[in-house]
């Protein structure tokens, strides 16, 4: 499965970090903007399958992809002899100058895989932020109406209107307002809470709790989009209850409004779909992408239906960068290997290896709450013993205690209590179940720090 010339083996040569990357933290202190952080300071000299090197010579096991984003393999040899090929040719010309046929494939690609069998246009744009920031440019010259509708625990990035539609404070909003107005947001199907506060957790009645709000708050006839993440990624892996999706999309189709699948986390094979929306049939009006589109040179995308991309006037769309050719090249080769090599298929088997050791975990210690996720985008999400109340503290404990063991892993959620897993699709399966023992021993160490009563762990189950 795996193509790279990095050896697919984890090796601890120095404690993590190692003196190295403590020297590299040292000058990055000194010249590095503080807001921008970092979750594990090793510094990275190469990375390909399933495994990440860094400065000292050690070799940790993948789980987080680049937050989802190599989905390929990290330097994937395809991604990389194309990146090579195009940059020798040309880097940039601007498409709105001169075009090229690089950014016209990938639409084509893009127009293709979407959900949907209507007539589509694409446009490309750099950053995740920046294509949902021109999904409701869209919105609203198609529907000439502003208010946009998004939920809560959603998360959509870190430019003044995404972050407006962003639910989480600390750290993505804290100090940085004013916001875009307009923005509007509901509350969002999450089964696990949703039963531990006695609602009722299917997911039509979720709906119907959200399109009240938006019915009283908002009026449908004012609303432009809604936007909204299959499987929400930054608020903590939230999978809606069935039917919850499906009940939205059908509202917003009766009302006109445009509804935009946030599929940047989600794409691209991630969830064991192409597109998470798939899982249940859902068709959006509008898809945005980008993380797993280009193997990790920065592309994003919006995709949808021909009379809504086709409303904003001519030149009113684009930027310098957006759909830069090499880009381009990159994710034309990844998702010829997405495709060919069936990652989608592999991201279920992946879950499938790795949800039985997860729900493992949760007989075994009283401070999993819950395991959920689909695909290679699976979560545990961590509570004080024998509560529901959200454990932010033993999060990061349990990550930290993964990272020593030389896991790239990390954590998410509204409350700071949920670690996620987002290996690459072509990660090996040894590698893999090495992963999952160690994840396995780092939940032992944290229960072993916790009070007697709490920490007794069940014995561990059989993780293969
Ligand atoms: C669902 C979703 N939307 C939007 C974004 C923003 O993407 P970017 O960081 O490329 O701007 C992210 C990034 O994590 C995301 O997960």
């Amino acid at each position: 499965m795996t193509q790279t010339s990095v050896p697919q083996e984890r090796k601890l040569v120095t404690a993590i970090p190692g003196p190295r990357s403590e020297e590299l933290l040292a000058r990055r202190n000194a010249a590095v903007a503080q807001g921008v952080s970092i979750g594990l300071p090793v510094f990275v000299t190469a990375a390909g399958g399933g495994i990440v090197v860094d400065v000292d010579g050690n070799q940790l096991i993948d789980l987080g992809s680049g937050i989802a984003v190599v989905n390929v393999g990290n330097a994937n040899p395809a991604v990389a002899a194309a990146v090579a090929a195009q940059a020798a040719a040309f880097t940039h010309t601007c498409f709105m100058v001169t075009p090229y046929e690089g950014y016209v494939a990938v639409c084509e690609a893009l127009n293709r895989l979407t959900p949907g069998d209507f007539e589509k246009r694409s446009a490309l744009f750099n950053s995740g932020a920046e294509a949902v920031e021109n999904a409701v440019k869209i919105a609203r010259a198609y529907t000439k109406r502003q208010a946009v509708v998004v939920f809560d625990h959603g998360y959509h990035g870190r430019t003044n209107l995404t972050m407006a539609l962003t639910a989480k404070n600390m750290p993505y909003k804290h100090s940085f307002g004013p916001f875009a107005p307009e923005v509007y947001r509901l509350p969002m199907s999450y089964p696990y809470r949703d039963e531990d506060a006695g609602l009722d957790a299917s997911g039509p009645a979720a709906a119907a709790r959200a399109l009240s709000v938006l019915d009283k708050q908002v009026g449908a006839q004012n609303v432009a989009a809604l936007i909204i993440e299959p499987i929400q990624g930054e608020g903590g892996f939230i999978e809606p209850a069935p039917g919850f999706l499906a009940a939205i999309a059908e509202y917003c189709t009766a009302n006109g409004i445009v509804f935009v699948a946030d599929e940047i986390q989600t794409g691209f094979g991630r969830t064991g779909d192409l597109f998470a929306s798939e899982h249940e049939g859902i068709v959006p009006d509008l898809v945005t992408t980008a993380k797993g589109i280009a193997g990790g040179m920065p592309l994003a995308a919006v995709t949808g239906r021909a009379e809504i991309m086709d409303a904003a006037h001519a030149g009113g769309l684009g930027g310098t960068y957006g759909g830069n050719p090499v880009a381009c090249a990159a994710a034309l080769a990844a998702i010829e290997e997405i495709e060919s090599r069936d990652l989608a298929g592999r991201a279920r088997q992946i879950g499938e290896i790795m949800l039985p050791a997860l729900h493992g975990l949760a007989k075994r210690h009283s401070f999993v709450g819950n395991v959920r996720g689909r695909g290679a985008m699976l979560a545990v999400e961590l509570v004080e013993p024998g509560t529901s109340a959200p454990a932010a503290q033993l999060a990061g404990a349990v990550n930290k205690a993964c990272h020593q063991r030389g896991l790239v892993t990390l954590s998410c959620g509204t409350y700071g209590n949920v670690l996620r897993f987002l290996p690459p699709l072509v990660i090996g399966e040894e590698l893999l179940k090495e992963a999952l023992d160690l994840i396995a021993d780092a939940f032992d160490e944290v229960a072993k720090s916790l009070p007697a009563a709490e920490a007794a762990p069940s014995p561990r189950p059989d993780t293969d």
